[in-house]
């Protein structure tokens, strides 16, 4: 019992990859076993996203969550000793009741999701089996397509592009990291490509390691490149394509338009905009093609392009959201972000409403990212069969390198999702 149950938990401030402060929280039990978990976050949010509590004033302009780091330390640290590390759920409703709000606004979304993630990696080393197996128990053996953002815009980067990703998928690739060298390689390549359409300023990369090439403007220069680097190296028949349009950036409340390339639009045009997208490229997913209110537009679409069509701001993570979805058939994919919803058990009863309702689930960084690897161990515990977690930095490849890892610990038993990515069973 004792190697179970909490001791101390304590908060602290560190940075993400944008060099923005958030929460990490260590657990230890009482027999002495550490789990460290830390939060990442957003930028290109949903309005509808769970509370992210900042401490606001000059500090880090705002933006330091010492106040979170208190709420851990002084609220929930006390509320959680003595408990179960493996009791998981328990816990999390727990911080749900502590807390009070619809949102978490009282406690901070990123200081309970600190706790919740930590509480899991403890359980894990306690028991000492590897987190993606304490989560998912021994059905965990899909690994995931990478989606990769290798050229950026909208919110994550100082190009003229509108659409946020513009990502290529390797799906024909017979392992994990075959599916990762196939991709880099690809990558490379189009480095070369754009350096020489738009000079070496366009090797500067954004906030999840895409090119970010300047004065392209046009979606369809970017698929396009993509396509070329991908047919130079022979994968034509290997990859195919995705996008992120985090549409919701691009929507103008007051006036009801979208402005694509400096015009104002129609939701009407965009939508013919997308299915000659889909009809010209091998465009197999589309991530928030509208803003975050306008399910019946996401049903229109979900039926007419016939392809994944992901929630990103539109779900939030929230199952409430989720179903609604469901019932609506907006969309046919969640993409998942625990501090989106802010417990582990609430990020789990979203996938797992997802999956029985025949939506997909990609699993999902937040732009400003950390260096720990729950993500990674998320994605094969709940064998989503997709993880977005940008191309090139530290904090991307970090999670691929742990999915090296879990690939090779797996060995034979390891299965890699490929063409099946959306429902990989
Ligand atoms: P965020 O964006 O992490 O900044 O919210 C990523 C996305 O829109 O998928
Ligand atoms: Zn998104």
């Amino acid at each position: 019992m004792e190697r179970f149950e909490i001791k101390e938990i304590k908060a602290r401030e560190v940075l993400d990859c944008r060099g923005n402060p958030t929460v990490e929280v260590e657990v230890l039990t009482k027999a002495g076993v550490l789990g460290r978990a830390s939060v990442p976050s957003g930028r290109s949010t949903g309005t509808h996203e769970a509370f992210e509590l900042r401490d606001g004033g000059k500090r880090y302009h705002g933006k330091g969550v010492l106040k979170a780091v208190k709420n851990v330390n002084e609220i929930i640290a006390p509320a959680l000793r003595g408990k179960d590390v493996t009791k998981q759920r328990e816990i999390d409703e727990l911080m749900i009741k502590l807390d009070g709000t619809e949102n978490k606004s009282k406690l901070g979304a990123n200081a309970i999701a600190g706790v919740s993630l930590a509480v899991a990696k403890t359980a894990a080393n306690a028991l000492r089996v590897p987190l993606y197996r304490y989560i998912g128990g021994i059905n965990a053996h899909i690994l995931p397509v990478p989606v990769l953002d290798l050229i950026e815009g909208g919110k994550l980067a100082a190009t003229n592009l509108d659409f946020q990703e513009h990502q290529v998928m390797p799906v024909g690739a017979r392992s994990f990291s075959d599916a990762i060298r196939m991709g880099l390689e690809v990558y490379h390549e189009l480095g070369k490509i754009l350096v020489e359409k738009y000079g070496k300023h366009s090797l500067n990369v954004g906030v999840e390691g895409g090119y970010t090439p300047p004065r392209m403007n046009d979606p369809r220069e970017a698929l396009e490149l993509e396509l070329k680097a991908i047919e130079e190296l022979g994968y034509k028949n290997e990859f195919v394509l995705s996008l992120d349009c985090a549409a919701t950036h691009l929507y103008n409340r007051h006036t009801g338009k979208y402005t694509l390339m400096g015009k104002e639009i129609t939701r009407e045009e965009l939508i013919d905009f997308y299915e000659d997208l889909v009809s010209t490229y091998p465009i197999k997913s589309i991530e928030d093609p509208l803003e975050e209110e306008d399910f019946e537009g996401f049903a229109e679409l979900t039926k007419t392009l016939n392809i994944q069509i992901v929630g990103d701001d539109l779900f939030v993570t929230n199952i409430r959201r989720l179903r609604k979805g469901i019932e609506m058939k907006a969309a046919n994919a969640l993409l998942l972000k625990v501090n989106q919803v802010g417990t582990l058990s609430e990020a789990l009863d979203a996938a797992e409403l997802a999956f029985r309702n025949g939506y997909g689930v990609q699993v999902s960084e937040r732009s400003g990212q950390t260096e720990d690897t729950w993500l990674a161990d998320l994605s094969v515990a709940i064998n989503a069969g997709q993880i977005k977690t940008g191309v090139t930095r530290s904090e991307r490849t970090a999670q691929y390198n742990q999915l090296f890892r879990i690939e090779e610990e797996l060995g034979s038993r390891a299965k890699y999702a490929g063409k099946n990515f959306r429902q990989p069973f």
